[in-house]
């Protein structure tokens, strides 16, 4: 009876079913008065009730001169309303030479079509006619230079110096800027694509492909397996490829190739453990890209082709956990989606929970708890720093309406979602959680799905099955206070490294009084993770005398780890060390991670003399970043309304 009362409850708490089709086309513009549909994707104007892609053959030029992809996309459908007429496709700043449209293998014919006023956030719709019968339709087109989903890079912003750079990052909805398309992750298509590039450089895509294909200015591509529009990827430079093993790989700029491909020489090993957990790799091959500087995130896991952020090799395998990150995606994100952006948890949370699971069955659970204990430290921190206004992005569900999705995307999905799967495992025990997370991985294989498609299995398969082995069971409660509460909650079991506590011990004698010599024993055997908490644990006013101490010391301002040198310059900002300065300056200009830089942004611009400082710096280092890096930064520099 009790499970009877829960199972309606957690269904109501859903609320609509998930065929409703958007009504209207949606507007960012809009209110939020409506209730919410949680299966509505808010960021696409797409009519997937009438109709949706299947399959796309692209064929594209990259044209590094004018900064433009040129060519054409066909897109197959499938009706799904017979009497359905018109096809809207989302677009952002494309130029629309021609559409056509076709039936079967008939003959092409030219297309009424419409470009609708275009949203700051989504777009414009592209309206198509589509005469009775059809279902192909081809649109010439070119993107334009300031598409958001594409970087094009100079010559200088490579390693080699010698070839400019072109890359996608078409996550979360920047695919509509260089594909016209139904760009909601509630869409899977197969494509396949001819790309065109010069005669110097190589096109990879997320896609199969011959790596040893003549590099003869014309690259062919194929993804046999359905995939949501936010995991089309492509990279055009001077590129080659390293076997790691039989499946695994680097493709990378020459200068970059031997140093990416000893720093994950570990990447065989964590798909072997990834696939040991929760079942085989879907994909075939597991290659990794390295990008330049410019990208701003850490790694984005195309199929196929994880992209990653240079950032990452630091030397010494510290920074790895990236890769397990991103190859948990190929099972959460790639093999089961989020149905819409404010389901990202259901990507990420799931992912930094795999992503835990991976290191710790690589690397053993020292170095799993300490990257974990970090991660709930970011939470804090991310949870800490909303204003009342962005107070719902500390929900895992939050009410993305009217917002840039990539806005939602701070370490709040990540970390509150691998808190919240920690919690359910602690309760139900980690046999019973894994088999329960393989099974989610094997039924909803290539699909998509909601927060309500998890409540209900995890209804079903978890909390009505099983009785909880400790800690009491899950109830609705304890669902509602994780999914919808906007802060940490109360009974959070959280992970604790005992490393971290000797971290503590020692900073603690030091600040107290005690010899630096002392503290400098005890973090010889530091590991980059341990030097991160100790970093992050100092006041933020701590008199710059004690910094320079531990400058002359440890030698930090000239550390080469990007995320130790990260957690330095922070706390040189706040206690005014400007002994740190000219380092500082030297890696704003030469990292493009927005979650590196961007947090020393927002420090910096926290006194007249940092906000300048970083206005200089920023007008010097601006074409180097991406442009999502750039508006965060833009928002912290802009002068602040009075109040
Ligand atoms: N999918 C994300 C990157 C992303 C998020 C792109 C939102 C566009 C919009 C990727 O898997 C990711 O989470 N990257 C992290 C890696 C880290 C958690 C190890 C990053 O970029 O920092
Ligand atoms: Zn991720």
């Amino acid at each position: 009876m009790r499970q009877l009362v829960l199972m309606t409850s957690l269904l109501a708490l859903a609320a609509c079913e998930p065929s409703a089709p958007p009504a209207a086309a949606p507007t960012a513009a809009a209110a939020p008065v409506e209730p919410l549909d949680p299966r509505r994707d808010y960021h696409s104007y797409a009519n997937t009730a009438d109709f949706v892609v299947e399959h796309a053959v692209l064929d594209l030029t990259a044209d590094f001169a004018a900064r433009k992809l040129t060519g054409t996309v066909e897109l197959r459908l499938a009706r799904q309303r017979a009497a359905a007429a018109e096809l809207v496709l989302d677009t952002r700043d494309l130029d629309v030479a021609k559409v056509e449209a076709a039936a079967g293998d008939g003959p092409w014919s030219a297309a009424h079509h419409a470009l609708g006023a275009r949203d700051p956030i989504l777009g414009s719709p592209l309206t198509i006619h589509l005469p009775g019968g059809a279902d192909r339709v081809r649109i010439s087109y070119s993107s334009r230079p300031e598409a958001t989903g594409l970087q094009w890079l100079e010559p200088s912003q490579t390693a080699g110096g010698a070839q400019p750079f072109l890359y996608t990052q078409a996550q979360a909805i920047h695919a509509r800027s260089f594909v016209p398309l139904q760009d909601t992750p509630q869409v899977r298509m197969t494509y396949q694509a001819t790309i065109r590039t010069p005669a110097a450089l190589t096109a990879v895509m997320a896609a199969e492909f011959d790596a040893a294909a003549p590099r003869d200015g014309s690259f062919e591509f194929r993804m046999p397996q359905a995939i949501p529009p936010y995991l089309i990827a492509l990279a055009v430079g001077d590129l080659a490829f390293r076997p790691m093993s039989a499946r695994t790989g680097i493709w990378a700029e020459p200068q970059v190739l031997e140093r990416a491909a000893w720093e994950f020489a570990d990447t065989e090993k964590m798909v072997q453990k990834a696939e040991a957990l929760y079942g085989p790799y879907a994909w075939g091959r597991y290659d990794i890209l390295m990008l330049p500087p410019a990208f701003p995130w850490g790694g984005m896991e195309n199929p196929r082709l994880t992209f990653a952020n240079p950032t990452t090799l630091a030397g010494d395998r510290s920074l790895v956990a990236l890769v397990a990150h991103e190859l948990a995606h190929s099972w959460s994100g790639n093999l089961v989606t989020n149905a819409t952006w404010r389901d990202a948890w259901l990507n990420e949370g799931f992912t930094t929970y795999f992503e835990g699971r991976i290191m710790e069955a690589v690397y053993g659970v020292e170095r799993a708890r300490m990257e974990q204990d970090i991660g709930q430290a970011d939470l804090r921190e991310a949870l800490g720093q909303l204003s009342d206004a962005d107070r719902t992005l500390g929900a895992l569900t939050p009410d993305l309406r009217g917002r840039d999705p990539d806005d939602g995307f701070s370490r709040i999905p990540y970390e509150k979602g691998a808190l919240f799967l920690r919690q359910l495992e602690a309760r139900y025990g980690r046999e019973r959680f894994d088999a329960f997370l393989k099974g989610w991985f094997e039924g909803h294989a290539f699909s998509s799905v909601s927060t309500t498609d998890f409540l209900a299995y995890l209804e079903t398969e978890l909390m009505a099955k099983q009785a909880a082995a400790e800690g009491g069971e899950a109830d609705q409660a304890f669902v509602r206070r994780w999914l919808e509460g906007t802060d940490l909650p109360a009974d959070a079991e959280l992970v604790r490294s005992d490393a971290f506590d000797k971290v503590e011990n020692a900073t603690r004698t030091w600040r107290g009084g005690g010899p630096l010599e002392a503290l400098a024993v005890v973090a010889k055997g530091w590991t980059v993770q341990e030097w991160q908490y100790f970093l992050d644990g100092l006041p933020r006013d701590l008199p710059a005398a004690d910094l320079a101490a531990l400058d002359a010391r440890f030698k930090l301002t000239a550390s080469r780890n990007a995320e130790v040198a990260h957690g330095w310059f922070k706390l040189a900002i706040a206690a005014g060390y400007h002994a740190a300065d000219p380092a500082l300056e030297a890696y704003l200009a030469s990292v493009g991670r927005r979650k590196l830089i961007v947090p020393l942004y927002r420090e910096l611009a926290k006194t007249p003399a940092g906000l300048a400082f970083a206005q200089r710096v920023y007008a010097k280092a601006k074409p180097l970043y991406h442009t999502v890096a750039r508006s965060s930064i833009e928002e912290l520099l802009a002068p602040k309304p009075q109040a």
